[in-house]
């Protein structure tokens, strides 16, 4: 089965190949938002891929316009929910600034103690 890492946090987890990356970060209890819950509406599931780019599914037109609204949008940023494991092996991911406080404001029992959520 594919593996998916998330190395800052020091997580990975096993998933079926077609898994999209927000149910991934989910299942290895990885800090990714999903305020729209998967919709393409926010950009807040917005990640940067690492390595294994080869092994997802590519960016539909959807997924980049949504990614335009994104901050700090690179060459390797993937929404989270659009994008499939599509091939056995290794991904890499990295959770971006607006995805993290996302997932703070999300659950902030969750947050450090130094977090304060955006008003
Ligand atoms: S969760 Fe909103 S665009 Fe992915």
């Amino acid at each position: 089965m594919p593996l998916v890492r998330w190395p800052k946090e020091g997580k990975e987890v096993e998933v079926p190949t077609g898994t999209d990356l927000r149910v991934a970060a989910k299942l290895a209890h990885a800090q990714q938002g999903d305020s729209c819950g998967g919709k393409c509406a926010c950009s807040t599931c917005h990640v940067y891929v690492l390595s294994g780019a080869e092994l997802l599914s590519e960016p539909d037109e959807d997924e980049e316009d949504t990614l335009d609204k994104g901050f700090d949008v690179r060459a390797t940023s993937r929404l989270g929910c659009q994008t499939k494991v599509e091939s056995d092996g290794v991904v890499e991911l990295e959770i971006s600034r607006e995805s993290r406080e996302s997932f703070f404001n999300e659950h902030p029992d969750e947050a450090p103690k130094d977090w304060r959520p955006k008003r």
